[in-house]
């Protein structure tokens, strides 16, 4: 790992890096001119000023309009300038770009597993490419953990029973650390890893190398089948019972409750596990709970299948279109009433 020129600064080897570098040293150089500035006048006046006689009183001061202004502007406009360009970048951080490819990260005692979208699993490594934009959707299966690449200049915690997410895209091959930032046990000083940046290529050829894994989607698809959400919500998430799925991820939702919502990974997750929580407007508060039925990597699985549901794309509105159902199918079960929750 090559350090930078400066020493204790970690390569900069994302997008943002050199962005979040430029604004840290900003707030340096801020910090220190005002520590030289004040501690300058402060030495200068003390000399100036001192009491030379014991008797000497000093002048009586009426105060300044001018000079308070001048000290309250100034200050204010260098203090929103730092709001501005740190606020600037954290949105830029904070809003995971629609294209990424999605890595699934779940944090647990103590290490880092890590899955591909087509299945490739990996353990406190992370493989990714060069140049393309990456987004992490990361889970916990116990305590608060935090996945922080310095490298990238990205951090954000990992936590039980919610999605994060987070994103970078690598500027430069080559092998940085990983580490659990958050402290969550006798061993987080060992929860870390390496995150392996690698050609595009080199990087497809190590993903094919084991393609014999399963995706997430397909799993995912699986679970949806032995869990029975088909019997709700169609073989292929076309609704009935239930809401329809595809299409979901990504689109306003309504509820009963007036509100509208996008739907999210954490709304996904909360619909499965407290399906009451949030119910879709036209429909009754019917579904069952699934909490302690599926594991987070099960959530995970069910979640991207959801994903994989696309209206728009026939072709890819499921990951093994073998035993899709067409969507002209029985909305409803048999010797169920036909939608009857509908509005
Ligand atoms: Cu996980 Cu600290």
């Amino acid at each position: 790992m090559q350090t930078s020129w400066i020493p204790f600064i970690p390569e900069s080897a994302s997008t943002v890096s050199g962005k979040v570098d430029a604004l840290y040293f900003y707030l340096s150089g801020v910090t220190v001119f005002f520590t030289l500035l004040i501690s300058g006048v402060l030495a200068f006046f003390v000399i100036k000023y001192r009491r030379r006689s014991p008797f000497e009183i000093p002048r009586p001061i009426a105060g300044s309009h001018k000079l308070e202004t001048i000290w309250s502007v100034i200050p204010f406009i260098i203090a929103m300038s730092m709001f501005a360009w740190g606020a600037q970048i954290y949105f830029q951080n904070a809003r995971s770009p629609k294209n990424a490819n999605e890595i699934y990260v779940v944090g647990k005692q103590w290490m880092w597993k890590i899955q591909h979208s087509t299945g490739q699993r990996e353990i406190n490594e992370l493989h990714v490419p060069v140049g393309r934009k990456i987004k992490l959707i990361m889970t916990s299966e116990d305590t608060i953990h935090d996945f922080f690449i310095p490298a990238f200049r990205i951090k954000a915690d990992v936590l039980p029973g919610r999605y994060t997410t987070q994103w970078f895209e690598a500027t430069k091959p080559g092998t940085h650390h990983l580490f659990c930032a958050e402290y969550c046990g006798m061993n987080h000083s060992g929860m870390i890893g390496s995150v392996i940046v690698m050609q595009p290529t080199e990087f497809d050829n190590w993903l094919s190398g084991n393609s014999s894994q399963q995706s997430p989607a397909v799993a995912g698809q699986q679970l949806f089948q032995s869990l029975g959400c088909v019997s709700c919500h169609g073989a292929n998430g076309e609704g009935g019972r239930g809401p329809e799925l595809a299409g979901l991820f990504g689109r306003k939702v309504f509820l009963t409750n007036g509100q509208t919502l996008t739907a999210d990974e954490g709304y996904i997750r909360e619909s499965i596990e407290n399906p009451q929580a949030k119910v879709v407007n036209g429909f009754n508060p019917i579904m069952p709970t699934f909490q302690g039925q599926v594991t987070p990597e099960q959530l995970i699985q069910i979640i991207s299948f959801i994903k994989s549901l696309q209206v728009s794309n026939p072709q890819s509105a499921t990951a093994t279109p073998a035993v899709a159902v067409p969507k002209a199918g029985p909305k409803t079960a048999p010797g169920a009433t036909p939608a009857p929750n509908r509005q």
